[in-house]
């Protein structure tokens, strides 16, 4: 955890136009900066950077936030790193809690180990013509073999030796190079291996992958087995196989510029596509698709093409990649499956065919939601009774789990259709609420803001000057409004001494991650830069009148409908004033827009 406040103190010490620039140029344009927008492509510049309010925004693809919302999205990191990175540009430390301090401690050295065996065995790669001439073999020039950090690791037990004198640390253990057995005797896990290194988002190698030279089923000339095809480091504190995928930061940028991210199986696919022109790709590590796979993924680009290979395991693996992400679409997103034809993996494929034929391969890629129901009718034949009603059985789960509330209601049509049910039947039968209803459903109980309340009209007023939140009449503010909750927050907030006083920036870090991020950056966007102090505060004291003058209206009228079965003494007394007090002219609902 970082504390709050230290993310406050950072953003008041940065300029949202000093972070943006170096990465994308800016032009001035009035009081704020403009440029074509990073996060989509475009012929003119919608793109604008706010120097008062520290904030970006884009009007073409509607990507907003502060500094540290801009460096998340644009190097596609999480917030943690964000905050890292631009205080270490301010010259700030970043003060983690304990706990992670001590984890962090603990990593840097496992960091460093694992650069310099990386070092190594990019060396001992230029010292290897067998190695290199595999490399060449399979296609592999020497500037992709660059890009990519490859490398070999020797024959013998102790290679590592060389750049580790203290072959004993037990850092080199823990980070899965050298292997202990339980005579105690120490060696390097990979031998004879061309090796493939493992970054993080940041750049840092956290693991591993290597593969033997040739094929894995030649024994050695003593008979012994040479192992796996590829063996891969261990989970160490640093790898977490099922998080991270290969080749993600030198796809980076590919990725954004196509909007669109493949997924391929293995570290050769991901090397032979690059060598062939194909960049925005990336490979899970072995394991299948897991759900931080998908997340990271969906971050990255608007459409995620999974590339299997056409075997019973890759058959498996698309199955399980559709189920993983059905959790974690948005209907402006989409998730696709590519069935590689013939026996070929995608390495293989673009070898033979060319990066044009790959291209169109993914262009033809199928949708998640085509696929699904394929699978399903190949699995509940639907021309029987008893396959339709297996049909709905084995969508069910699958239906439940869906994120995307639209597409989800166009599959239950199709399901219902081809079940020869209802969709309302469907709907039920797995305990989907339909659309009309979720939207508005008890549990939601939120009204969806609305520009004509007061509460919104009060919040543009607070993001200009968030102190007056101090005197606002909170008993009279509508909690079922977003925008009312948005203010009660900004109100607590000021009474805890936690708002952060210093441009806009600053706010829309507040709300991050609370429900009311949308609607504060929304009303952000419209925001004039210059108010007329004088005009604001006339138009916030307008506001109040308008909220009493709703409560007595109210009160007036609950009390009125409780008039036919009669009145107490003290009600009639009650409403009388309230009458008498909402004679004086009703106020005005205007104002201009803030
Ligand atoms: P594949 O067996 O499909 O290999 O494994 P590949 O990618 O086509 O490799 P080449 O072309 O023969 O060099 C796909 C992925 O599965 C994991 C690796 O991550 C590999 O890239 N794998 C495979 C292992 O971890 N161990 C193995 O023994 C085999
Ligand atoms: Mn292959």
């Amino acid at each position: 955890m970082i504390p709050e406040s230290f993310v406050q103190e950072l953003l008041a010490r940065i300029d949202i136009v000093d972070v943006v620039e170096r990465y994308v140029p800016l032009r001035k344009a009035g009081a704020n900066y403009s440029a074509c927008c990073p996060f989509h492509s475009e012929k003119t510049p919608s793109f604008t950077v706010s120097p008062s309010k520290q904030f970006y925004h884009c009007f073409g693809c509607g990507a907003h936030g502060s500094a540290i919302g801009f460096l998340m999205q644009h190097a596609g990191i999480g917030f943690i790193e964000a905050v890292e990175d631009l205080a270490s540009s301010a010259g700030l430390q970043v003060p983690h809690e304990e706990r992670n301090r001590a984890e962090r401690a603990k990593k840097a050295p496992l960091t460093d180990v694992m650069a310099r065996a990386m070092m190594f065995y990019r060396e001992q790669l230029k010292a290897s013509p067998k190695a290199v001439d595999y490399l060449k073999d399979r296609g592999l020039t020497g500037e992709i073999a660059a890009k990519f950090a490859l490398g070999y690791a020797p024959d013998g037990w102790q290679g590592l030796q060389q750049v580790f004198p203290d072959y004993n640390d037990a850092a080199l253990v823990e980070c899965g190079l050298v292997i202990v057995n339980e005579q105690g005797r120490r060696y390097d896990r990979f031998r004879d291996r061309v090796m493939f290194p493992i970054l993080d988002q940041r750049g840092n190698v956290i693991g591993f992958g290597g593969r033997v030279i040739g094929d894995s089923k030649e024994a050695t000339a003593d008979g012994a087995s040479v192992g796996p095809k590829y063996l891969n480091s261990p989970e160490t504190p640093l790898f977490e196989k099922g998080r991270e995928l290969y080749g993600l930061p030198q796809a980076r940028k590919a990725i954004q510029e196509e909007d669109t991210v493949l997924v391929v199986e293995g570290y050769m696919d991901v090397v032979g596509l690059v060598q062939s022109g194909v960049e925005n790709v990336v490979a899970t590590l072995g394991t299948a698709a897991t759900d931080a796979n998908v997340q990271k993924l969906l971050k990255q680009a608007s459409r995620v093409v999974f590339c299997f290979d056409r075997d019973s395991a890759g058959d498996r693996a698309a199955w399980r990649a559709m189920e993983v992400s059905l959790g974690h679409l948005a209907d402006n997103k989409t998730v696709e499956i590519l069935q590689m034809p013939g026996n070929q993996d995608p390495d293989e494929y673009i070898r033979e065919h060319g990066k044009e034929a790959f291209v169109q391969q993914t262009r033809n890629a199928t949708r998640l939601s085509e696929f699904l129901l394929r699978e399903l009718v190949k699995r509940a034949n639907p021309s029987t009774a008893e396959g339709r009603a297996m049909l709905v059985h084995e969508a069910k789960p699958l239906l439940q789990k869906m994120s995307a509330p639209i597409l989800r209601v166009q599959l239950t049509k199709e399901i219902a259709h081809r079940a020869q049910v209802s969709q309302a039947e469907v709907e039920a039968e797995c305990g989907l609420k339909p659309l009309a209803r979720s939207r508005y459903a008890p549990a939601q109980m939120k009204q969806r803001p609305m520009p004509s309340s007061v509460e919104y009209k009060l919040l543009q007023i607070l993001l200009h000057k968030p102190e007056w939140a101090a005197n606002l009449p909170l008993d009279l503010i509508d909690r079922e409004r977003v925008e009312g909750e948005a203010l009660i927050a900004i109100a607590d907030a000021i009474e805890h001494g936690e708002l952060p006083a210093g441009g806009f920036g600053l706010l829309l870090e507040f709300f991050r991650d609370t429900p009311h991020e949308a609607l504060v950056a929304g009303i952000a966007v419209n925001m004039v830069e210059e108010v007329d102090l004088g005009a604001l505060e006339a138009m916030f004291n307008d506001s109040i009148v308008r909220l009493r003058h709703t409560a007595l209206t109210a009160e007036i009228e609950e009390l009125t409908a409780r008039a036919r079965q009669g009145l107490s003494q003290e009600d009639r007394q009650r409403l009388a004033e309230l009458l008498a007090k909402k004679r004086p002219a009703a106020p005005s609902t205007g104002g201009t827009p803030l």
